[in-house]
């Protein structure tokens, strides 16, 4: 898919059903969903936190993704300006723009810790090739980690490599090869991820594991971990922010949105809790803490693969699977900036390399410290992505037209249409406003 010029309908092509599947399965699949789920659920206690990911996912991340596909292909272009345009056309403030704006900005942030994390990844691919861990315990594995975390040269050295990467593919306009390459290593990493479950079945405490993951102590629950699940929600799915949206354009005029996004949100959905099967059984067969926060991948998977025989290359291999998955993801973190600042006339490469220059930078910072890692990636996940989905939300629910939107969505089933327009226009906005209500512990003060 050529991404370096806007598309046009006549760009549109039969074939672009399939691009868009793969470019926003791409963006989806992630680190969001092999690093981070496993972690924030073993944080946020298990079960409980599941349940509500789950109905967050479903109440509010599948009405706002279709949402978000639907305004990128109506508008045909990047997502300020397809939100400038579809404003105009409702009589509606161009100030809606902003939001495409804001989102490009949280694009930047996001990317300051994911390459961070992807480079983390890169370490451990260099780390099984040499076999540097093949003959360590339990214990030299978790420290291993940390002396990773201690090293803030080597951090950067693959935080660097990441970044250009990252930066090369983008600056090329062309997500072609990513798209196939997409297409062969997602199913790859898919089976890899239920091999590893078997694995753990046969190897780790897998029923302590599967107790921990899908029993629902809602004692457990605090209004922060609903906050994280809503926010994990809207990150692992890439929405509130234009990703998606960007690559609506590219979805053909007459097919349907709702099926494909159904089944981009359930692959992206099946892969993380796959990932936390596979690493909840070693965490409990090996006396490690569920809650150790962003090391758990870090630290289970290479015990498992210094204890099974050819360990190392499978090791390599996954851990280049996840560099992957992690960047056709990150493309999706700079691309809607740079669509447009090269659609207001600055040239693709200068305008690539000056966007991930900056999150080259903001990448350092988080290296060094724990706190801005921290900060970059709260203040993105469980605050902007949120408020951009509920600003998109209103905007498709309640601005543009529903006639309009109707058409627009190809949802032609009139029943079905109802009930995503009702989520969307309900369900999403009060769900998302209720959750931060709560978690500032205003929903008691609300409801007296
Ligand atoms: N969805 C990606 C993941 O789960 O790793 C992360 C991400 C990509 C978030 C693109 C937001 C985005 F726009």
């Amino acid at each position: 898919m050529a991404t370096g010029s806007t598309p046009t309908s006549t760009s549109v092509t039969w074939g672009s059903r399939w691009t868009f599947i793969l470019a926003a399965t791409g963006s989806a699949v992630g680190l969001g969903n092999i690093w981070k789920f496993p972690y924030i659920t073993g944080e946020y206690g298990g079960g409980a936190f599941v349940l509500v990911y789950l109905a967050c996912i479903l109440a509010i991340g599948i009405p706002v993704m279709i949402a978000e596909v639907m305004i990128g292909r109506a508008g045909r272009t990047d997502p300020a300006d397809a939100m400038t345009k579809l404003a105009r056309e409702s009589n509606a403030p161009r100030q809606w723009g902003l939001l495409g704006a804001v989102g490009m900005i949280a694009g930047l942030m996001i990317m300051m810790f994911y390459s961070v994390v992807a480079g983390w990844a890169l370490e451990y691919v260099s780390q099984s090739v040499t076999g540097a861990y093949s003959h360590l315990d339990a214990t030299a594995i978790e420290s291993n980690f940390s002396s990773l975390l201690a090293s803030s040269d080597r951090q950067l050295l693959w935080h660097s490599v990441f970044s250009l990467v990252t930066a090369s593919v983008v600056a090329a306009g062309v997500t072609g090869g990513i798209g196939k390459a997409v297409d062969i290593l997602m199913p790859l990493l898919f089976g890899f991820l239920l091999l590893l479950v078997g694995y753990s079945a046969v190897n780790g405490d897998f029923s302590a594991g599967l107790h921990f993951m899908f029993d629902t102590d809602f004692s457990r629950l605090t209004s922060e971990a609903v906050l994280v699940a809503m926010g994990h929600a809207f990150f692992t799915l890439s929405l509130g922010m234009g990703a998606i949206m960007a690559y609506g354009a590219y979805f053909p005029g007459h097919s349907s949105i709702g099926t494909t996004v159904l089944t981009i949100a359930a692959l992206d959905t099946i892969i993380a809790l796959l990932a936390g099967m596979a690493m909840f059984p070693l965490v409990f067969a090996n006396d490690l803490v569920p809650g150790q926060g962003p090391g758990l991948m870090f630290v289970t998977l290479p015990i498992a693969f210094s204890n099974m025989s050819g360990g190392m290359f499978f090791g390599s291999l996954f851990f280049a699977l996840v560099s992957i998955a992690a960047l056709s993801s990150s493309i999706s973190l700079i691309e809607p900036g740079v669509a447009w600042l090269e659609k207001h006339g600055i040239k693709r490469p200068i305008s690539t390399f000056s966007l991930a220059g900056i999150a080259w930078l903001g990448g350092i910072a988080s290296i060094h410290s724990g706190t801005i890692f921290n900060i970059l990636d709260k203040l993105t996940t469980n605050i902007m992505l949120p408020l951009g989905g509920l600003l998109i939300a209103i905007f498709a629910g309640w601005i543009m037209q529903r006639d309009r939107v109707q058409d627009e969505t190809g949802i032609s089933h009139p029943r079905i249409f109802a009930v995503w327009r009702f989520a969307l226009r309900y369900i999403a906005p009060l769900g998302i406003i209720a959750i931060f209500l709560h978690s500032l512990g205003l929903m008691g003060w609300v409801m007296r």
